[in-house]
């Protein structure tokens, strides 16, 4: 079978670390597809990526074809049908995502540039490196210059959903696999909107099998929206194994078909739907076909709770939008 030809930046990292073996295991376009690895790295970390490279040949998986090391983006991005957007800094203890803002956005003008030039037409882009929705945004913009449509990158929200659902499953006493259906609206970042109002637990609503509204407009959502800080506060780093895991899923789901009857989350750029604004990368509930495409899942009620909630991370949106105009 040909090889598909996956990119990874910031692949000398904590988040890379995780990420690398799961690629190279078939996670991502399947058990049979054998894989080269395009690996991106700023010239400081040349050195260690060496050594992952190492690492990976010394795990001898079955589908490794090539690992390439590099700093050249359109070298790193060369033919690749999926990429991993990874490098950038991560926050510290006492930071809020949105104040890598200016250090990370402008990462991502030559990341989106250099994809829309050398990457495959149909390539997928998630973007892990936060602020992600918004560095999402400008790696559009970017490509959109070199004539790559804004379909091509998404920003990842799948360890939202994730959080939220084992959140769920940890509270009704069941495994994740019984819940489907979470719906993270907006941002990564605290004002992200966990809605639990069209989720179920084994087939019946959450709402009813948990029976707690104030919990789940309480705590559940303070823990799901503030969970990156407990585990910056815990770890003294930030999660690397759970957001790879989770962008693992995000890229196979858009590759492979989300499962019939359920949907995921992904940070999108909005068409209007739910009446979010245009121009900013969001949230949605999202339905990938398995042919590459995704659309979102329509015809959700919402509550006035979940739109209140709604207007307020996609106005931090647009906030982030006018702070990195310069960039777009
Ligand atoms: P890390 O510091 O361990 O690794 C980052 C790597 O990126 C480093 O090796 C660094 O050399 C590299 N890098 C920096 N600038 C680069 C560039 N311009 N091109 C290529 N590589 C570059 O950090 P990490 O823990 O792996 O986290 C990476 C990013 O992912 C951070 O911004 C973090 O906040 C973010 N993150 C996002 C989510 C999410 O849910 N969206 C979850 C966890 C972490
Ligand atoms: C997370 O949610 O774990 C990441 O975005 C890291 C962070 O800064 O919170």
């Amino acid at each position: 079978m040909k090889p598909v030809v996956i990119s990874v930046t910031g692949a000398a990292g904590n988040i890379g670390y995780a990420l690398l073996p799961r690629i190279l295991n078939g996670d991502v376009f399947g058990a049979d597809t054998p894989v080269i690895l395009k690996l991106v790295e700023i010239e400081p970390a040349m050195k260690a990526l060496e050594g992952v490279k190492m690492e990976l040949f010394d795990c001898a998986q079955g589908l490794l074809h090539d690992v390439v090391c590099t700093s050249d983006l359109e070298e790193g991005f060369g033919d690749a049908d999926a990429i991993f957007l990874v490098g950038a800094r991560p926050r510290g203890p006492g930071m809020v995502r949105a104040d890598l803002l200016r250090a990370n956005g402008p990462i991502f003008t030559g990341q989106g540039a250099a994809i829309a030039k050398a990457a495959s037409k149909d390539v997928k882009v998630v973007v892990v490196g936060n602020p992600a929705n918004t560095n999402c945004l400008i790696a559009q913009e970017a490509a959109g210059k070199h004539g790559m449509g804004p379909e091509n990158f998404t920003a990842m929200t799948r360890l939202d959903h994730n959080r939220a659902s084992a959140q769920l499953a940890i509270k009704a006493g069941v495994t994740p696999r019984q819940v489907s259906n979470m719906v993270i609206w907006g941002n990564h970042s605290p004002t992200m909107v966990p809605d639990t109002e069209h989720a179920t637990i084994g087939c019946v609503p959450a709402a009813t099998v948990i029976g707690d509204e104030a919990w789940l407009r309480g705590d559940f959502c303070k823990t799901v929206s503030t969970r990156g800080k407990a585990i910056i506060e815990a770890r003294g780093q930030s999660s690397a194994k759970s957001a790879a895991h989770a962008a693992i899923e995000h890229v196979s789901d858009w590759v492979r078909g989300t499962p019939t009857g359920s949907w995921t989350s992904m940070a999108i750029r909005s068409d209007g739907s739910y009446g979010a604004p245009e121009g900013i990368v969001t949230s949605f509930p999202v339905v990938c076909s398995g042919d590459g495409s995704y659309s979102v899942v329509t015809g959700l009620e919402c509550s006035d709770w979940v739109k209140e909630k709604q207007a307020a991370t996609w106005a931090e949106l647009q906030s982030e939008r006018e702070a990195v105009q310069d960039l777009l």
